[in-house]
C-alpha cells in the first residue's frame, strides 16, 4: 500500500519506484485517499501526440467536499484559514474549517442567485482578502470555472481575460491595500468592462471605503450575502470537468488560458503539499498556541498572490485538501517595514514558509537585518520557487531565516503542471544549494540535446522535458488546443517541453538554469517578450523594438527595450518618450513589465530572413560584449556597434 505520507529517504526511493514501474496503481491508491462520488473506471489514459490526457475516467467528485466537508467531523473547529491583513493594526482574522464552509456555501448560493452555472466562466479581480478564497472555492462548490486575475493587471489585461474565457460574471472590490497604496479595482474594472460584452454581473465586494458608484448590472457583495443561506450541495462534477482557467504569457501571441481539470489536479496538489513541505496535521503543540485562534497543528504561509498558479496549489487547494491551517496575507513584505515578513512568522508561529528568490532578494539587500529581530524558532520548512535562486540569496535565506536549520525546498513546476514537479521533500531527500533536486513521485524528466535525443547518464546539461503524464498536467488552452499542442508537445516527438534547460549533478539532481525561450521571468512574473513589445510599437512614432532581460539585484532579471522610432528626428526629448513608452505598457499590461531601460537606436540586430537576434541584443544589455559570436552573416551587422556605443 502507498502511503500518503512519505517520512524517510527510503520511502521516497519506494515510492519513485512504484510510480514508474506502475504508475496507475500508484497514483490509483493516492487517488483513494480522497472522497469520490463515484469511482473511476480507468485511472489514465494519454497519448502525447494529439495531446489527450485523461486521469481517472469516469471518476466523479467535488473538490471543495474534499477541502471542507470532509474535515468538518474531526477537524471543523480548527483553523483553515488565517488572514493576515496590509495594515498589522487592523488584525488577524481566524476562519475555522466550519466557517468557511459556510462562508463557501453562502456566497456560491449568491453565484446561483446570479444564474451562474455549472460550466460558466467566472473572472475574480480581487485583492488578497479572504473573500477571493471564499469565491475561488464558491465557483468549485457549483462546478463554474474560475478565472482568477491578479489584481495588478492592467483594464487592458483584464478584459482581455474575460473575452477569452467569454466569462458570465465579474467579481471584484472597490479597491485593494497594498503596503501604503489603494489599487482602485473598481475603477480599473469598470474601463476593462466597457469591451466586455459577456459579463452579465458584477458583484463588488467593499475593502477600502473608495468612494464608488455602482453602475448598471453592479451589486454589493454585501447586500447579495442577505438573501442566501448556507446550504448548498455540492455539485457533482466529472474528474475532467474543468475546474479553472489561469492565464500564463507565452513567448508569443495572446496570454494563454491553461485548463486544469478537477480530479487529477486535486489528487496532485494534496501529495505534493503534504510532501514536499512535510506538513503535519498531528502533531501536537508544544508552544502554547492560543487553541481558539489557531490550531494545534502546523501554520503554513505561502506569500504569493492567489492570482498565480502557486496560490492556487498551494494557498488555496493544496493545503486545504489536507486539513491543513494555510496563510493568507493581503500585504507587501516592505510594509510597515521590510520587517513584516517575520513579524507575521512570529506573531502566527508560522511552521512552513514558501516564497519567492525575488522577496528574498530583496529582503536580503535592506541595511538591516529584520529576520533577526523576531523569533522564527516555530520554523521547520523553507520553500522557494518562480524562478532559479542564485546561491548568495540560499545562503542568506538558510543563514538568517533558518538559522541553519531548516531544510529548504527550492520548488521547480509553472502554471502548466498544476503542481510541484522536482523539488526536495523537506528533511526527507538532501536538499542542495541552487537545486531543484528531484523529481516527485509520479514525475518522469530528461534531458535533451538540440535535436531531442536524450542525454544519458550523470552529470549531464540539455533541454528539460517531461516523458509521461502526471495527474495535474493542464488539458489544453482554453479555446487553442492546437496552440497548446505546438507549444508544449511539438517541439520534442511525445514530450512535454516546459520551456526551461537545466542540469543534472553526478547523483541525478537537477538544477534549472533558466528559460529557453523569450519568456523573461521579472521578480517571479512569467513575461512574454511579444505582448511587451505589441505595446510599445503601438506608440506612434516607434517603429520597432526588442525586449530582452538582463541581470538585475532583486528582480533577478530586469526588462531592457531596444527601439527604433519611425524618424528618429522627431522627439527630443528622451526621456519623455521613456515615459511615455512605459505608460503604453502599464495600460496594456501592467506596471509588471515596465521597462528599466529604453535606448533608442536606428536599428536592430536581423538575421537574413529577418527574425531580430535577440541573443546579441541579451548580451549587450548584461555587458557581456567580448564574446557577441559571429555578427557578420546579419542583415545589418552595422547597428550592433551603434548599439554597443550608446548601451545604457
Ligand atoms: C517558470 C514557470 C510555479 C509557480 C511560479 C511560476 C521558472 C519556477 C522555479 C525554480 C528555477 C523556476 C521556470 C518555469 N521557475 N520555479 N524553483 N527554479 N526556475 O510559475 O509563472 O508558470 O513560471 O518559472 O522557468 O518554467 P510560472
Amino acid at each position: 500500500m502507498q502511503r500518503f505520507q512519505i517520512n524517510s529517504y527510503k520511502e521516497y526511493e519506494k515510492a519513485y519506484q512504484a510510480s514508474i514501474d506502475n504508475p496507475e496503481a500508484f497514483w490509483e491508491e493516492i487517488a483513494e485517499s480522497f472522497v469520490w462520488k463515484k469511482k473511476w473506471s480507468k485511472v489514465l489514459e494519454w497519448d502525447f501526440t494529439k495531446p489527450e490526457v485523461t486521469w481517472f475516467k469516469d471518476g466523479k467528485l467535488n473538490i471543495t467536499e474534499n477541502c471542507l466537508d470532509r474535515h468538518l467531523k474531526d477537524r471543523g473547529n480548527e483553523t483553515a484559514l488565517i488572514f493576515e491583513p496590509n495594515d498589522p493594526n487592523e488584525g488577524a482574522q481566524y476562519f475555522t474549517y466550519k466557517a468557511l464552509h459556510s462562508k463557501v456555501c453562502k456566497f456560491a448560493n449568491v453565484l446561483k442567485a446570479n444564474n451562474v452555472k455549472k460550466g460558466d466562466r467566472v473572472c475574480i479581480y480581487m485583492p488578497m482578502v479572504p473573500e477571493l478564497t471564499v469565491a475561488v472555492l464558491a465557483c468549485a462548490r457549483i462546478g463554474a470555472v474560475h478565472s482568477v486575475v491578479f489584481a495588478g493587471f492592467s483594464a487592458s489585461a483584464l478584459s482581455a481575460r474575460i473575452n477569452d474565457a467569454a466569462c458570465k460574471v465579474l467579481l471584484t472590490a472597490d479597491g485593494g491595500f497594498r503596503g501604503t497604496k489603494i489599487t482602485p479595482l473598481k475603477d480599473i474594472a469598470d474601463q476593462a468592462l466597457e469591451t466586455c460584452p459577456t459579463i452579465q454581473t458584477t458583484i463588488v465586494l467593499k475593502r477600502v471605503n473608495n468612494d464608488v458608484t455602482l453602475l448598471k448590472n453592479q451589486v454589493w457583495w454585501h447586500d447579495q450575502l442577505k438573501t442566501v443561506d448556507d446550504n448548498c450541495p455540492a455539485e457533482i462534477m466529472d474528474a475532467e470537468d474543468m475546474l479553472f482557467i489561469l492565464y500564463t504569457s507565452g513567448s508569443t501571441g495572446k496570454p494563454k488560458g491553461m485548463v486544469h481539470t478537477c480530479g487529477g489536479y486535486m489528487v496532485y496538489t494534496a501529495y505534493t503539499f503534504r510532501n514536499v513541505f512535510q506538513y503535519s496535521c498531528s502533531k501536537t503543540n508544544d508552544f502554547g498556541r492560543d487553541y481558539t485562534r489557531s490550531s494545534p497543528k502546523d501554520v503554513y504561509w505561502c506569500t504569493a498572490d492567489i492570482g498565480w498558479i502557486t496560490g492556487h496549489s498551494y494557498i488555496v487547494y493544496g493545503p486545504l485538501a489536507n486539513g491543513a491551517t494555510t496563510l493568507m496575507f493581503e500585504g507587501v513584505p516592505s510594509y510597515p517595514d521590510y520587517g513584516r515578513f517575520w513579524d507575521i512568522c512570529e506573531k502566527h508561529k508560522v511552521n512552513q514558509f514558501y516564497t519567492a528568490p525575488t522577496a528574498i532578494r530583496a529582503l536580503a539587500k535592506q541595511d538591516t537585518n529584520y529576520a533577526d529581530n523576531y523569533n522564527l524558532k516555530h520554523l521547520k520548512t523553507l520553500g522557494t520557487v518562480g524562478e532559479p535562486i542564485n546561491l548568495e540569496a540560499w545562503n542568506w535565506y538558510n543563514d538568517y531565516v533558518g538559522k541553519g536549520k531548516c531544510p529548504i525546498v527550492d520548488t521547480w513546476w509553472q502554471t502548466e503542471t498544476g503542481g510541484i514537479m522536482i523539488s526536495s521533500l523537506a528533511g526527507v531527500t538532501k536538499d542542495k544549494p541552487t537545486f531543484a533536486t528531484l523529481p516527485l513521485p509520479g514525475v518522469q524528466p530528461v534531458l535533451l540535446d538540440t535535436d531531442g535525443t536524450i542525454i544519458e547518464g550523470n552529470p549531464a546539461e540539455g533541454i528539460l522535458a517531461i516523458q509521461f503524464p502526471w495527474p495535474s498536467i493542464a488539458r489544453t488552452i482554453y479555446g487553442d488546443h492546437q496552440r497548446y499542442k505546438n507549444v508544449y508537445f511539438s517541439a520534442y516527438k511525445n514530450k512535454y517541453f516546459p520551456g526551461d534547460g537545466a542540469l543534472r549533478d553526478a547523483s541525478g539532481n537537477y538544477r534549472i538554469t533558466g528559460r529557453v525561450d523569450d519568456v523573461i521571468i521579472v521578480s517571479g512574473h512569467n513575461l512574454g517578450t511579444a505582448p511587451i513589445e505589441d505595446a510599445i510599437n503601438e506608440h506612434p512614432i516607434v517603429a520597432e523594438s526588442a525586449i530582452v532581460g538582463f541581470p538585475h539585484d532583486i528582480k533577478g532579471n530586469a526588462l531592457y527595450g531596444f527601439v527604433t522610432l519611425k524618424d528618429i528626428g522627431s522627439t527630443s526629448d528622451q526621456e519623455a518618450l521613456r515615459l511615455e513608452i512605459n505608460q503604453l505598457i502599464t495600460e496594456q499590461i501592467g506596471p509588471i513589465a515596465k521597462l528599466d531601460k529604453i535606448q533608442f537606436t536606428s536599428g536592430l540586430p536581423k538575421t537574413r530572413s529577418g527574425k531580430i537576434m535577440r541573443r546579441i541584443l541579451r548580451k549587450i544589455a548584461a555587458s557581456e560584449t567580448d564574446n557577441l559570436g559571429d555578427t557578420s552573416t546579419l542583415l545589418n551587422p552595422e547597428c550592433v556597434q551603434e548599439i554597443m556605443d550608446n548601451v545604457l
